[in-house]
């Protein structure tokens, strides 16, 4: 077939180039940028796939020159790449790449990033294209915006486009977030601005919709007639690491249960999308989020907990209240588990059991669907003594993967039927990695492509089931779990209560 010139542009097969344009990175010299934005852009440019006309500015306190950023940037890029260094690719970028020093109640500072903009139409013909990276403390969001606003630079017109990009937190409740929303959108169109949940853009997250949507064998049984209950974790074996001020004041709910683990868990429970599009998936997502119930009876099923000093690889590690810059009678946890419901149709009566967790025993982070058992079993009770509950583990990390467990005949002479596992290993089926989910994302931002960033109401949906979690852990203090143990035993208990345990991934 002769390839069409006007191709569909939402031919997702075609590497996709987005057209000239700036990326704006405030906060550039901050950790986000330097292990994760820096590095993806170097591995989009090494992959062919920043456009020609490309310009990297970055806006933030320091007195640098450019040259001085361009070492920064490089040694970043270098330490934390996906793809293999190659240093024409490097030199290149390094060409395209301006720094502007101010601070961000500095007006002459943005007079001058506006100028820099205006200045790069010509130089580096980026066709007055720019996305704005707010990698910058929320609290720092309403002096930037209003300096974009100020100096026309959040102005979209028919000729070029701008665009924002705002990373979570979202807010911290409800109503902040409600104010950061109107904040924004009173700058920029809603069209223009991009939430960043980051494990939207990881490759297992996206292979959930193609597992349920492009296959006809797990749809029929995905529902409440077939499954028993679902386990999500997100678990980390880090600490807090250098992010004492900004964790306290944050807490595993707040950080990671709000945004990534409920998305996670609206992907999951979702009817299929009319079509793989920005607005049908949202409508889809933010469904489940708003049928999302919390549990009346708190105290067992929304559990805390804050890790002591203990073990883990073999090393010691201090306890949450030990660490630099924290409280040493911090009530912040580092471990939230909860059991939600999703009030539909196809999933009233079961059970979300979601968790996450600092300095757990290894980093995992798993949505698994575990089945009901056979109604009838035909074989003496000692047969299937060591067969569990079937289940279908969508690994999203490490190891991304599919797992289905099952059980199976023991080979010999008897009847005993004990668990299995089938195992679908990316790694093991295709030769290349996957991307960076930061090197998706951006990728997507300069496309202008906003299916995989969760909409405004998906947002204030999330911040409404956490609200009253955080409201009944006010004043509490969370259980304690030894570092390198699975969170506290309030935790096991909560799925004990109900005769169920949670999977040791
Ligand atoms: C971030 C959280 O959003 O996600 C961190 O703020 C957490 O606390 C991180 O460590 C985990 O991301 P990943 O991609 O390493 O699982």
């Amino acid at each position: 077939m002769i390839p069409n010139p006007l191709r569909d542009p939402r031919d997702r097969r075609l590497p996709r180039v987005p057209q000239p344009c700036a990326l704006v990175v405030f906060g550039i010299t901050g950790d986000l940028a330097r292990k994760k934005l820096l590095p993806a852009v170097y591995d989009l440019a090494n992959r062919g796939l920043l456009p020609t006309n490309f310009a990297l500015l970055g806006f933030a306190r320091r007195d640098w020159a450019d040259q001085d950023f361009a070492e920064l940037s490089r040694e970043a890029a270098r330490k934390h790449a996906r793809t293999p260094w190659r240093e024409e690719v490097w030199e290149q970028l390094a060409a395209d790449i301006t720094f502007v020093p101010g601070s961000f109640d500095d007006d002459a500072a943005f007079d001058q990033l506006a100028a820099t903009l205006g200045r790069l139409e010509g130089s580096h013909g980026i066709g007055g294209n720019a996305a704005f990276y707010l990698s910058i403390p929320p609290a720092m969001f309403p002096t930037v915006l209003k300096q974009m606003q100020r100096t026309g630079m959040a102005e979209s017109t028919p000729e070029r486009w701008r665009r924002v990009v705002v990373e979570k937190p979202f807010g911290d409740d409800l109503l902040s977030s409600r104010q950061l929303n109107e904040l924004v959108d009173s700058v920029f169109s809603a069209d223009d601005v991009f939430r960043i949940d980051h494990y939207l853009g990881k490759e297992t997250v996206q292979n959930l919709l193609a597992l349920r949507f492009a296959n006809s064998l797990f749809e029929p049984i995905w529902n409440g007639h077939h499954v028993d209950s679902v386990q999500i974790t997100m678990a980390e074996d880090v600490g807090i690491g250098g992010r004492a001020q900004f964790y306290e004041n944050t807490g595993a709910a707040r950080d990671v249960l709000q945004n990534h683990l409920l998305q996670l868990l609206a992907l999951t429970a979702m009817e299929e999308p009319v079509e793989f599009s920005p607005e049908e998936i949202g409508t889809e997502k933010l469904k489940v989020l708003r049928a999302i119930s919390i549990p009346e009876d708190m105290e067992t099923f929304a559990v805390r907990g804050q890790y002591e000093q203990g073990w883990l690889a073999g090393e010691r590690v201090s306890g949450y209240r030990q660490e630099e810059g924290v409280d040493p009678e911090s009530t912040t946890e580092t471990f939230a588990a909860v059991r939600l419901g999703v009030e539909t149709r196809r999933w009233a009566g079961v059970p979300f059991y979601v968790r996450t967790g600092k300095r757990l025993p290894r980093r995992v982070t798993e949505i698994a669907l575990v089945f009901k058992r056979a109604p009838h079993l035909p074989f003496a009770d000692t047969d299937t003594e060591e067969l569990g509950n079937n289940q279908l583990v969508i690994r999203v990390q490490p190891d991304e993967g599919v797992t289905l467990k099952f059980g199976s005949k023991v080979p010999g002479s008897v009847m005993e039927v004990r668990d299995v596992s089938m195992d679908f290993l990316y790694g093991e089926q295709f030769t290349e990695t996957s991307p960076e989910a930061y090197e998706r994302l951006l990728l997507d931002v300069l496309l202008g492509d906003a299916t995989l960033f969760p909409r405004n109401a998906e947002v204030e949906a999330s911040w409404t089931v956490i609200d009253p979690l955080e409201e009944f852990w006010a004043g509490t203090t969370p259980h304690s779990y030894r570092a390198g143990e699975w969170g506290p035993r309030a935790a096991d208990e909560m799925l004990a209560a109900e005769g169920r345990r949670w999977r040791r991934p």
